[in-house]
């Protein structure tokens, strides 16, 4: 599966595996076999958070693969709404501590919102948050830092502040939803767009329009739509406890057409379940 082997480059230069394997709603305890059967499958680039609650699974699975730590590309993130400086480097050292790690090849700051409550400002702390994780960055804890869920606001409160550009910004992106102003505005910034929830969380199973089309190229809905984040110059998460899907998801060896992008790009927003 070359799709596994095949890298992006950072603007620092750091090279990224094309595709990532999810663990959002995968439990402490199965993510142990989860992550050892995406590493055994190929998958070289784990994406876990805080919030996940499975880091401690994640970073057993990573040992015990017998695969080489630099080998494997290792995502985490800050929990959010981003804290403080001090709190961002006690949290960074907790999940290394957690992970069973002595460096992440990425930090994210999760989200710049308060989850229980999206109106309140969480700018100030981002921009501490931020500082912090480019000291990290710049003491060789972290090979690459980025953020997850911002706006442009949100970006660009980090760029009149810092001086790091956030080398990431990890969103919510899949056929019916694409957030073109962000990718837009990250594309200028060279600030790589990951595609999180690629398959819509399972949303896109149910389509009809994604079904003939699918097929008209011999493929799953599930391939269709990881291909689609590829073709348009994302970086797809997929997450599955399957052995069998992973090894789907990364079998893509095929490409859209021209045409059928337009009529992918006119998608209207899938409902997620
Ligand atoms: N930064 C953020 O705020 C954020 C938010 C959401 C997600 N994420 C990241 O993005 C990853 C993926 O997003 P997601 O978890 O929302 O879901 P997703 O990858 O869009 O979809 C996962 C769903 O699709 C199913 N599935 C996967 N491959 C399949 C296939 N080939 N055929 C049929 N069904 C298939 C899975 O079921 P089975 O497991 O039963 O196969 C699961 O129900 C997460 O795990 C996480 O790492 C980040």
């Amino acid at each position: 599966m070359k799709t596994l082997t095949e890298t992006y480059t950072l603007h620092n230069g750091l090279k990224i595996p094309k595709i990532a394997f999810g663990t959002w709603q995968i439990p402490n305890e199965d993510a142990y076999q989860a992550v050892l059967d995406a590493l055994a499958v190929g998958y070289r680039h784990i994406d876990t958070a805080k919030s996940y609650h499975n880091e401690d699974a994640v970073g057993r699975a990573i040992k015990d693969s017998g695969i080489p730590r630099d080998d494997i590309f290792v995502v985490s993130k800050l929990r959010a709404p981003a804290i403080g400086y001090d709190e961002t480097i006690a949290s960074f050292e907790a999940q290394l501590k957690e992970l069973g790690l002595d460096y992440l090849d990425l930090y994210l700051i999760h989200a710049p919102w308060n989850w229980s409550d999206r109106s309140v400002s969480v700018t100030p702390q981002n921009i501490e948050a931020w500082r912090a994780m480019e000291d990290l960055y710049k003491q060789g804890k972290i090979r690459s830092i980025g953020v997850s869920n911002f706006s442009v606001k949100d970006l660009q409160a980090l760029l009149d502040h810092g001086t790091i550009v956030p080398m990431v910004n990890q969103i919510r992106f899949s056929v019916g939803f694409t957030q073109d102003e962000i990718v837009n505005f990250c594309n200028e910034h060279n600030i790589l767009i990951e595609a999180y929830s690629p398959l819509g969380t399972g949303s896109v199973f149910s389509d009809s329009n994604l079904e003939a089309m699918a097929k008209k190229y011999d493929v799953s809905i599930a391939q269709l739509c990881i291909q689609y984040c590829l073709e348009k110059g994302t970086l797809p998460l997929p997450k599955t406890r399957s052995k069998d899907r992973m090894i789907q998801n990364a079998t893509l060896d095929f490409g859209i057409k021209e045409d059928d992008m337009k009529v992918l790009d006119a998608f209207e927003e899938i409902q997620r379940l």
